[in-house]
Order: structure tokens, then sequence, then C-alpha cells
């Protein structure tokens, strides 16, 4: 069944906790689409775990286009949702419809991600009234990461904390239609999904939230440069894909690959 921001609504109506993951390329959406994920995010994370960026940055409007329409071609069911890079929403209310519009009519995304609270209200308003849903994107939000001097847990104290709900009520005032929670505390969390009525999207902000997400890269062990401590790894295909292509390197080398069954 095609999933759509209703669907992301009703669930949280009726209590159904929603899954998601992101994807950057046409086989692994294909292959997590097909698993009854409801959302799939191409993440401006496609930064770092593709492109080998140490944060989020230097990722341009033309990569998240170019990874979105492989991504959207995949997809058949999942809510396609595409990361705002960094600068692509800064600057003026005309460039962030610009920008928005673009990854849906040339990247064909169903809804767009920008991260921050007050500062990108504006934003949020124009674009929701150009008729893209939006997602928010609140707590460690990476493209902050100069600002908050590392990728720190956010929203820590009760000042830090109070801003996080203001600014969660503002969103859905906004009109965004879900909210991720990237790495607060548990209990910031559940009082955040309590006090709004569109979805939390949780990432290393604990169980309460009405949804989670993970990056793809990470929850199957396969980004080699950190493992957070939110991080579960589901399954280690990391491991299972470095013993494939052990493999495949041994018989060549002992000529016990390609046999007669491979060749023509
Ligand atoms: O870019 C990304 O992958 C994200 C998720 C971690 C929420 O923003």
């Amino acid at each position: 069944m095609k999933k759509s921001v209703t669907t992301f609504l009703k669930a949280k109506k009726e209590g159904n906790k929603l899954a998601l993951l992101t994807a950057y390329d046409y086989s692994i959406a294909k292959m997590i689409d097909s698993c009854n994920v409801d959302g799939i995010l191409v993440g401006d994370s496609l930064g770092m775990v593709c492109l080998g960026y140490r944060d989020t940055l230097p990722v341009r409007i033309e990569d998240m286009l170019h990874h979105t329409k492989a991504v959207a071609r995949g997809v058949e069911e999942a809510l396609v949702i595409a990361d705002m890079p960094f600068m692509s929403y800064h600057t003026s209310i005309h460039e962030a419809i610009h920008n928005a519009g673009r990854l849906v009519q040339e990247g064909n995304a169903e809804a767009i991600k920008l991260e921050g609270g007050a500062r990108v209200l504006r934003q949020i308003r124009a674009i929701v009234k150009a008729q893209i849903p939006v997602m928010g994107h609140l707590g460690l939000t990476p493209q902050s990461v100069k600002i908050f001097g590392g990728f720190k847990v956010q929203g820590k104290n009760q000042d830090a904390a109070q801003m996080l709900i203001d600014d969660a009520k503002r969103l859905e005032d906004a009109g965004a239609f879900s909210i991720v929670l990237e790495c607060i505390p548990a209990v910031l969390a559940a009082r955040i999904t309590e006090a709004v009525s569109v979805p939390t999207i949780g990432i290393g902000a604990g169980e309460h939230c009405d949804g989670q997400i993970l990056v793809y890269h990470d929850m199957l062990g396969i980004y080699p440069d950190s493992r957070p401590k939110h991080v579960k790894v589901f399954v280690d295909a990391g491991a299972l894909m470095r013993q494939g292509i052990k493999n495949y390197v041994d018989e060549v080398k002992e000529s016990t690959f390609p046999t007669k069954e491979h060749s023509f």
C-alpha cells in the first residue's frame, strides 16, 4: 500500500509505530521498500556514508537531486523524503521554495526535510504553502555541528529542553507533518511526543517517539568510520560483504573462479 503524509498522521492518532530508514541509491531503496518501511529518507548523511566527507556541510542540492532520483526510481510504497542540504534554505525564502520544488519536480521526492526550529519557520510555512510536505528536524541537527562544537547530545539542561519543546510546537504550527528528534534524552523526547499531534521520529531519542529512523549503513554495520551509541547493528552485513569480497579475490587468485558454469 502506498504510504503518504496521511499515513504518518493516522499512525500517530492510532498509536502505531512508524519505521523509517535512509537510502541513497536504487538497489538499496528497492530492497528497503520491499520490507514494509513507512518512509525512506534520502538523507544528507549521504555526504558522510556515501561520499566520505567528515560531516554533511559539503553536500549540495545537485548531490541530493542525483541520489533522490535514484531512490525514487526504486520505491513503490514508502514515502520518499529528501533532505534539504546546508545552504539550500538559509539565504532566502525564494531559494528555499525553489530548492524544495526541485527536489519534488526533478528528484521525485514526495516530501522534504529541513533542520532547525524558530529560525526556519518562515521557510517551512512558505514551502508548505507551495504544497510540499515538510518534515522538521530538531536536537542534534548535523548541519549545526560547527555551532554545537561536535556531534553532541542536545537538550540536556532545562532551558535547552524547554527550547526544543517550544520549537517542536512551532514546527507543528508552521505545518510540518512530522518531526525528527535526533540525539536528545529519552525523557525529553517523550515530553515532545506528548506535546505535538504530529508524529515524532527518533534517532538516538529513546523508545517513546512515534517512530524511529536509522541510517542503513549504520544498522547494517557498513559505515567504517564510527558507530554512535544509539545505533544497533541488526545484521553485520559489513562482515558478510568483506567475507564475500575476500572469497572472490581468493578464488580469482587460485583460478577457481570463473568455472565453466560462469563462462560462455
Ligand atoms: O541525513 C540523515 O540521514 C538524517 C537522519 C539521520 C535523520 O537526517
